[in-house]
């Protein structure tokens, strides 16, 4: 069996009690802190920026996991990085130069991802695999949480292993939005290791509940 993670997205957390929340989460088993940053210019929301990445930081020995959903790109990475972000990434529309982008986060000791739009095609991926350590395909258009899972990201997913398998790199495969108990398994059997899941962990009472079935459901993978 893979080595699977779950990374719950803090965009569904109170963020009036975040500290409390990701101390929860990660007590309920978390792998990892999905931290979602938006811009209102790249997409239509506007949430979070480094200063509440650092006041978190010490909240949590679990990597955080920057999702940069903002453009220009550049400008920010060394902010996160300073902030205390282990993984940053960007979607290759952010960025006029992605090599470039994506050296500038390893050069600041952090972990490099690229992220893809449901309609984003993989092309690029073709010139860069030595520069990642993970990829995020996203399940739903960026800007909210509480969406549904798009169908055809599993055949995305399948495209994306197989080109990481090829690639013998140790690459994180992580897919985002209208991840559940319920269709978690499918997700894992079409490829993916990484799970972000926002509302189907923030949105209950117990997460600790919902993390456990999680994990018994890829067990069956
Ligand atoms: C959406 C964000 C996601 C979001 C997922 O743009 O990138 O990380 O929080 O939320 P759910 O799991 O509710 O779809
Ligand atoms: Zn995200």
């Amino acid at each position: 069996m893979p080595t699977y993670r779950i990374a719950p997205s803090i965009l569904s957390a109170d963020f009036a009690r975040l500290g409390e929340e990701v101390r929860n989460v990660v007590a309920a088993g978390a792998d990892m802190i999905h931290f979602d940053v938006m811009d209102n210019h790249y997409v239509p929301n506007l949430t979070i920026g480094p200063l509440v990445c650092e006041a978190i930081r010490p909240h949590v020995q679990v990597p955080i996991d920057v999702h940069l959903m903002v453009k220009p790109v550049d400008r920010l990475i060394p902010d996160f990085a300073k902030a205390g972000a282990n993984i940053i990434s960007f979607h290759p529309e952010c960025s006029e130069h992605i090599d470039r982008s994506l050296q500038l986060i390893r050069d600041h000791g952090c972990k490099a991802g690229l992220a893809f739009n449901p309609a984003t095609p993989l092309h690029v991926l073709d010139h860069l695999m030595d520069k990642l350590d993970l990829i995020l395909l996203m399940s739903v258009n960026p800007g909210f949480g509480g969406q549904s899972f798009i169908p055809h990201t599993l055949k995305k997913i399948a495209a994306v292993r197989k080109m990481i398998g090829e690639s013998g790199r140790d690459i994180l495969l992580q897919v985002d939005g209208g991840i559940k108990i319920e269709n978690i398994a499918e997700v894992a059997a079409a490829g993916a290791d990484t799970f972000v899941a926002g509302s189907a962990i923030f949105g209950k009472p117990d997460y600790a509940s919902v993390i456990t079935a999680m994990r018994g459901e890829l067990a069956k993978v």
